[in-house]
């Protein structure tokens, strides 16, 4: 009888063991989640930023700045082991993410997490966030007021960024020691930062590390984004005449959980961006790596997709320019203005950043201050800088040889 009892009692535990499954071993295995024994429960995909950073052995502190605009921005800082008391000053590294993605992306991969890795490699890793991520608020406005949504990677470039490296200057105290990490649109806004600033920039920057860096996008592979990319003021009026100031991606992505749109979404994001991406890491790309987008910024980006290799400041129409910036067409950024070193690192794969708009990007950059990098191995993509798999050799170590280099200028 007892065992009859047993018996029952542990497949009622089974299932509910099963159905609490988040991540799988392959594509096809999320269609059966739930019953799937391949499958199991990744605490990480539903824990916190400070929830993840303790998991692995660190301490995690979290800070506020405000910019002079009215944005509050929380920053998280993964200062040192649990328990351990500080001792000598460690390197502060910047990590500052990219479009689709806040602080959250650089956890994606636990342990291997580019946060997590180079938190035990002994740097004080700091991990950014910027206006419209759901780590920001405002001081007057709402998210839901389309004055919030206000903004481009211009806007992120000249307020967001000066803002949170002097908070990470001030904390550290090491201004001119910080060795600034980007992905993504995280470098584009480092470029308007230090091409715009350069003082500032020189001042608190020892270096710039660039993962799939995006000033040029001529020649990006996304698929439809040169065709859409010609529409972009005509898309951008007609989601504004609908009262559409954001693109909510996040609670897109959040559906990604259902079976069986997993394996959908999954199949979508390797085809819209070219990367690898482990299996397993999907439901933590869905839950812990996206955010809101501004369609300001989107649009820029459409008018840097037809800016003919043009990196510049954001199109307001031939009369407002002529307002703002006394020109009829707007102002490029001046990357050769950038005061520090800077190390490209691009993939092969990349439908995003592209291997003739880096070279291209490269070209611009001050001859004395730069390095390009391209990681040997083939199948990478746009996101395996934030999701690398077992790619320790092939990727990490190339960003160590840049770190290196940085560090004994
Ligand atoms: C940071 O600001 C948010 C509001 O945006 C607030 O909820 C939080 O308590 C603040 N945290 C700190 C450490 O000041
Ligand atoms: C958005 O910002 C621009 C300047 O950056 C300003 O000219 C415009 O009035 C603002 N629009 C709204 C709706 O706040
Ligand atoms: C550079 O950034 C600092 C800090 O945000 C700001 O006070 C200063 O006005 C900026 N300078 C330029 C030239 O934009």
């Amino acid at each position: 009888m007892s065992y009859i009892v047993q018996y029952f009692a542990l497949i009622l535990t089974f299932s509910i063991v099963s159905t609490k499954n988040n991540v799988c071993p392959s594509d096809w295995d999320y269609l059966t989640i739930h019953s799937n024994p391949e499958c199991w429960y990744d605490p990480d995909v539903d824990a916190t930023i400070p929830g993840i950073i303790n998991n692995y052995g660190f301490k995690s502190d979290l800070y506020n700045v405000t910019t002079w605009d009215g944005y509050i921005i929380e920053i998280f800082r993964i200062p040192s082991k649990l328990n351990e008391i500080a001792g000598e000053s460690k390197t502060p590294l910047l990590l500052f993410s990219g479009l689709l993605a806040d602080a959250r992306c650089w956890l994606i991969h636990g342990e291997d997490s580019p946060a997590i890795y180079y938190a035990k490699k002994g740097y004080d890793v700091w991990i950014a966030n910027r206006r419209g991520t759901e780590f920001s608020s405002h001081i007057k406005y709402s998210r839901n007021d389309k004055e919030f949504w206000n903004f481009s990677f211009h806007e992120m470039g000249t307020i967001d960024v000066p803002t949170v490296v002097e908070k990470v200057a001030e904390v550290s105290k090491q201004p001119g020691n910080i060795i600034f990490v980007g992905h993504s649109m995280g470098t584009t806004s480092n470029f308007v930062y230090c091409s715009t600033n350069s003082t500032h920039c020189g001042k608190n920057l020892k270096g710039i590390i660039s993962l799939a860096p995006v000033a040029k996008l001529s020649r990006n592979r996304i698929p439809f984004s040169h065709f859409l990319a010609i529409f972009t003021e005509e898309i951008k009026s007609y989601l504004n005449s609908l009262g559409i100031y954001r693109l909510e991606i996040d609670s897109m992505f959040r559906k990604c959980l259902k079976v069986p749109l997993t394996f959908i979404c999954s199949v979508a994001i390797k085809f819209f961006t070219g990367s690898y991406i482990f299996p397993t890491k999907m439901p933590l790309l869905f839950t812990q790596g996206n955010t809101p987008v501004s369609v300001k910024v989107l649009a820029h980006y459409g008018q840097i997709i037809n800016s003919n290799g043009h990196f510049r400041h954001y199109d307001y129409g031939k009369k407002e320019n002529l307002k703002k910036y006394n020109t009829l067409q707007p102002p490029k950024y001046n990357l050769e203005n950038i005061p520090v070193h800077v190390t490209l690192l691009y993939t092969l794969n990349d439908l995003v950043a592209h291997k003739h708009d880096v070279d291209d990007l490269y070209s611009n950059l001050n001859p004395n201050k730069r390095d390009i990098v391209e990681i040997p191995r083939k199948n990478l993509g746009h996101l395996d800088f934030i999701t690398p798999s077992n790619v320790e050799q092939d990727l990490y170590s190339e960003i160590n040889n840049a770190l290196k280099k940085i560090k004994n200028i």
